[in-house]
């Protein structure tokens, strides 16, 4: 099938490269030359496990096509995607003039039957605004139709999930536009949903902000857990055994970072308050996830004795592993929270140091893991990278000034740094 994907960020670009994998024409379309040049020489302007090797494949086996020219690749596609960014508004409101803007280009661009999808993460009813835009710019009704095909991938496993997802929802109003992306996505062999647009635009919502929402009440386990020496990971094990709660996203830590949950979970917040529904359970989902890493960071000031003139050594920075994306990351809370209580600090990322220096450039950057622990007074572990899973944890203990070990992602164990010589605190327990 010709496809057209609009944006190549991290839904846009591994859409593009996994449909070009499984043999379409695709071209990829960005209005940023840099990303243009980049693409154009096989380098993806993301950091995304595998993504290298498939873009460059596709690429010399002539699957995968990059352009600047919207129009142009309009012309040249049976569908179009939509991926570009919606990012929050100053009131948390999804910000969608990115999506106008390209839904105008689509319009004056539409000559032949066009499925139009919207793969960027919308409120409710932005199919209708697409497809109001593609009217005003003169396409008559029926030479293209709207779809929503949400998408579920994870940054860091990225293009594994775009090729195994659990399902694959198409939102149209028409059955006939909803095939043409049954048929796009027949390869992959998944179960697929059709609905509605309006219903296809707020699965994606609902699941970011369950998903979101499961993080925050075994967040909120492990404050009753440590206010009673209870065991957080035994209670989130004991639950999600249970197959109508599932084991998984029930992970006790920081708390959820990274620029789809904050968003999405403001966004649902805001498109309910604008339907005229008060969504406070989501509001209390937010509140837990801010108060989970203050009070951890309170927890270390309380037990070193006040942060003035401390030194903070921090493992990860990243809002997860296996990306170099800082966006919301609990290490920039941690680090805003203990610089403003007088301590200073030592950070390593394998690879996200880079972004956090743009935000605070006057910290230590270090090299390696094992110089983040040297004459600290209290060392955090902020993102479980596989790398710090099997470091010589005795060999930190030993070059630090106090051996205190604060684990924000429960990683070691108590025996484990105990064995080492540290003193363990965590979360949870
Ligand atoms: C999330 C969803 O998982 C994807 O399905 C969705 O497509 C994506 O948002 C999106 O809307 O684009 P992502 O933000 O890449 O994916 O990362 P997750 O792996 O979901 O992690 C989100 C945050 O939750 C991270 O900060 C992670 O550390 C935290 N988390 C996750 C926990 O604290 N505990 C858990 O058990 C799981």
């Amino acid at each position: 099938m010709r496809v057209a994907v609009i944006g190549t960020g991290y839904v846009g670009l591994v859409t593009g490269v996994v449909l070009a994998e499984l043999g379409n024409d695709v071209i990829c379309v960005d209005n940023d030359p840099r990303k243009i040049e980049m693409l154009k020489k096989g380098i993806p302007p993301i950091y995304e496990p595998g993504i290298e090797e498939m873009l460059k494949r596709t690429l010399e086996d002539g699957y995968f096509h990059v352009s600047d020219n919207i129009g142009d690749a309009v012309e040249k596609s049976e569908v179009v995607f939509i991926a570009v960014g919606t990012p929050p508004g100053p009131d948390g409101t999804p910000d969608l003039s990115a999506v106008r803007a390209v839904a105008k280009e689509i319009g004056k661009a539409l000559r032949k039957y066009t499925v139009i999808v919207n793969k960027s993460t919308v409120p409710v009813g932005s199919g209708d605004v697409v497809e109001n835009i593609l009217k005003e710019q003169g396409a008559p009704e029926e030479l293209f139709d709207v779809v929503s095909n949400p998408e579920f991938l994870r940054e860091g496993s990225a293009i594994y999930d775009t090729l195994n997802p659990d399902r694959i929802v198409i939102g149209a109003k028409r059955r006939e536009a909803a095939v043409k992306l049954v048929e796009l996505y027949a390869p992959l062999e998944k179960p697929m949903i059709l609905t509605d647009l309006n219903s296809a635009e707020l699965i994606k919502y609902a699941s970011n902000a369950f998903l979101a929402s499961k993080i925050s009440f075994i967040n909120a386990m492990s404050r009753v857990c440590e206010a009673c020496g209870a065991n957080v990971a035994d209670v989130a094990k004991g639950m999600g055994m249970d197959k109508r709660i599932g084991d998984q996203f029930l992970q006790s830590g920081l708390g959820w970072g990274g620029s789809c949950f904050p968003k999405d979970v403001q966004g649902l917040i805001k498109s309910s308050e604008g339907l005229g529904y008060d969504f406070q359970m989501l509001k209390a989902v937010e509140e837990i996830n801010e108060t989970q890493t203050t009070h951890f960071v309170d927890r270390i000031e309380k037990r070193i004795g006040g942060l003035k003139g401390k030194l903070v050594g921090m493992l990860g920075l990243a809002f997860k592993p296996n990306t170099d994306d800082i966006r919301d990351a609990k290490s920039l809370v941690i680090i805003e929270e203990v610089l403003k209580r007088g301590a200073s600090v030592q950070a390593y990322d394998p690879v996200a140091a880079d972004n956090v220096k743009k935000v605070f450039p006057d910290i230590t950057y270090c090299d390696g893991p094992y110089e983040v622990a040297d004459r600290a007074d209290v060392l955090i572990l902020v993102t479980e990278w596989n790398e710090f899973k099997n470091m010589d944890l005795e060999r930190m203990a030993c070059s630090m000034n106090e051996k205190i070990l604060f684990d924000g992602r429960r990683l070691y164990g108590k025996a484990k740094a105990e064995k080492a010589g540290f003193e363990y605190h965590t979360i949870g327990s």
